[in-house]
């Protein structure tokens, strides 16, 4: 099965100019997201993770599922002050401006193994950032794991572990 025929790209959203991938279609067709799951657990279960991490929030949607597939347990890490009781937070650069995601302090044992996930790498700040976050809490990070990757932006040049994905548009 070829992923992208289950994932649209509507032009000029947010922004004019932008190409949006609309992962929506792929997640309400039953057998498109089975496969499209089935493989990352595939790809990610050689990593050996203790814990899978998503980055809110569409990387929620692939990183729960995911760890429920591997038998994982499942963490987030979530944009400014969503998350109770102790939080460590990450800054991070942005095009324009700034933006900071956050983990609970206590999320990871160190020395645990977390693969970081999230629906799409463009310019890997996102993904970064939470690799960023995630060793400052104790994690070993083996790599990174995306439904999408635009390769064009060259995000993975922001990663220093390797990134899975299951889809890449040039
Ligand atoms: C999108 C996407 C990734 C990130 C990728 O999230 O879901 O998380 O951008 O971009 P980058 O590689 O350039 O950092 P967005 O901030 O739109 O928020 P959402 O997941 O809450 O919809
Ligand atoms: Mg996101």
């Amino acid at each position: 099965m070829d992923l992208k025929d289950h994932i649209r790209g509507i032009p000029d959203f947010p922004k004019p100019g932008i190409l949006f991938y609309d992962i929506s279609t792929l997640l309400r067709e039953a057998d498109a997201w089975q496969v499209a799951m089935g493989r990352m657990a595939r790809a990610v279960r050689a990593y050996m993770p203790d814990l899978v991490a998503g980055m809110e929030s569409r990387g929620f949607l692939v990183a729960a599922p995911l760890a429920l597939k591997l038998g994982c347990g499942f963490i987030m890490i979530r944009k400014r002050g969503k998350l109770p009781g102790d939080t460590i937070g990450y800054n991070y650069a942005l095009e324009y401006g700034e933006d900071r995601v956050e983990i609970q302090a206590d999320a990871v044992q160190p020395g645990q193994r977390v693969v970081v996930v999230d629906d799409l790498l463009a310019t890997g700040g996102t993904m970064a950032a939470g690799i960023a976050l995630l060793r400052q809490v104790g994690a070993v990070v083996p790599a990174a794991a995306t439904l999408i990757e635009l390769a064009a932006l060259n995000g993975r040049a922001k990663l220093d572990v390797p990134c899975e994905a299951l889809v890449t548009y040039a």
